[in-house]
């Protein structure tokens, strides 16, 4: 399976990826590559860097700054100390997320014997006139299914979910979810970015930290202003009390940070949503976890008037209307409407049929993701213009993989890294000939 993938694709600026994955066999995931049109790149020629990513469990910003709970460390994070000025240990990913995962810690609720505290990524970047180039590489489970739909008789019902999810915690649905790897960059604008990386986005009210109800939600200004149904990740910045997703700035304020360039771009790759279609999203945090415009990859596939699947596999293409039970992580269950033209709308009475959840609604736009860059323009202005300036500043960078079918806060973390495309840093970009 070689599966192209990029990331922003624009005439001007892409951040590609792609991804030979192997996943499911040797249990290794590799994504990196190039698209169609850019230049070939020899990667055993490229600088490798290896980071540990570890499991921060329910480590929310506000955690951080609590006495109580970040013993000795609340009022040096608040300041804005960098985390590695005492997480500094040769190990400390190691030992960090081992303590988290070991069970009975405040930072994750759940049990979940045998899950490793950290993974371990290897990074590689490249860049050339136009386009930066990066490429991962880990060992896990890498599963890239998606939820399913699935009709009990009566209706049509989610099957599979996250496995921190509570059916899938009961034994009542299967783990099922798609693997993903994220990348949160920031160009020096963003204020203490680069001492507290991802963490500053993480707050109480969102999915795993305290939901906020969907009373509350409805009742607050801003998430009312950008029609939003629940808390997601946000920059302290947004916020009159950073701490207090209820305080939000108003709209101009907002705008006036976003021209400014105090926004983090987040740009990640889906094991089933974005990779088939090779594409990867491309978004932005500010006040909101938003996407960058432009079309989005995958779209639901269920029908929010008739609540039935919008479409099912052309059995003349796929073999079969849905995946059965047997099927599932067993092959390329992906369920696009390019490759599936004629994809066929469900009948009732398909009963005990499956299948995704999710659809990709019109592989034109998912190719050319369309206008999803705006982001990165300033990485081309500043880095990658072939105009060449030396002292150019390098970005910091926070990575994030979600794998062994899991999303929220399941995933493993990077603290902040340095990335030069021109200049020196953790993670330097070759450029290439
Ligand atoms: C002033 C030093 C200091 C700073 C700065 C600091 N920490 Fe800590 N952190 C600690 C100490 C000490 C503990 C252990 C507390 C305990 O034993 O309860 C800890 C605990 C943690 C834990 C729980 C797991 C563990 O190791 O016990 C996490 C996760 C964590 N810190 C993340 C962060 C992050 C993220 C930042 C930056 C935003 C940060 N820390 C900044 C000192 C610090």
């Amino acid at each position: 399976m070689d599966k192209r993938n990029s990331i922003l694709p624009d005439a001007k600026m892409k951040i590609l990826a792609a991804s030979v994955a192997a996943v499911v066999a040797a249990r290794f995931c590799r994504i990196g590559g190039q698209d169609a049109g850019t230049t070939a790149i020899d990667w055993d020629k490229i600088t490798a860097t290896r980071l540990t990513l570890f499991y921060p469990g329910q480590s929310s910003y506000e955690w951080l700054r609590d006495a109580a709970a970040h013993k000795g460390a609340a009022s040096e994070t608040a300041r804005g100390d960098s985390c590695v000025s005492c997480h500094d240990d040769a190990k400390e990913e190691q030992r960090q997320g081992a303590k988290i995962l070991r069970g009975n810690h405040p930072l994750e609720p759940i049990a979940l014997p045998g899950k490793p505290g950290h993974v371990d990524v290897t990074i590689q970047a490249a860049y050339d006139d136009k386009n930066a180039y990066l490429r991962y590489q880990w060992k896990g489970n890498n599963n890239i299914e998606y939820p399913y739909y699935r009709y009990d008789g009566k209706e049509w019902k989610v099957y599979g979910g996250p496995r921190l999810d509570k059916p899938v915690q009961e034994g009542k649905q299967p783990a099922i979810y798609e693997t993903r790897m994220s990348l949160m960059l920031d160009d020096g604008k963003v204020p203490l970015f680069k001492e507290q990386g991802c963490w500053l986005t993480c707050h109480e009210g969102e999915r795993d930290l305290n939901p906020a109800t969907k009373e509350d939600v409805a009742a607050d200004p801003l998430l009312k202003a950008i029609k939003k149904s629940d808390v997601r990740k946000y920059l302290p910045s947004s916020r009159n009390n950073p701490s207090d997703w209820k305080s939000g700035k108003s709209l101009d304020e907002i705008a006036r940070i976003k021209a400014a360039g105090g926004f983090v771009d987040l740009i990640q790759w889906r094991g089933h949503r974005t990779n088939p279609v090779g594409g990867t999203d491309d978004g932005y945090v500010l006040e909101y976890r938003n996407f960058d415009s432009g079309k989005n990859h995958f779209a639901s596939n269920l029908d929010s008037a008739t609540k039935q699947p919008k479409f099912m596999f052309d059995a003349g293409k796929f073999g079969a209307k849905a995946v059965s039970a047997d099927q599932v992580g067993k092959k390329d269950n992906f369920l696009i409407q390019e490759q599936q033209r004629g994809a066929v709308r469900p009948e009732r009475g398909l009963e005990g049929g499956r299948h995704p959840a999710e659809v990709c609604p019109d592989a034109g736009g998912c190719h050319g993701v369309r206008g999803r860059q705006q982001g990165l323009r300033h990485l081309e202005g500043r880095h990658v213009d072939g105009r060449g300036r030396a002292s150019a500043e390098p970005y910091n960078v926070g990575f994030a993989l979600h794998d062994d079918n899991i999303t929220t806060r399941g995933h493993y973390v990077s603290y902040t890294k340095t990335l030069g495309i021109g200049a020196k840093a953790d993670i330097v970009a070759v450029k290439l000939p």
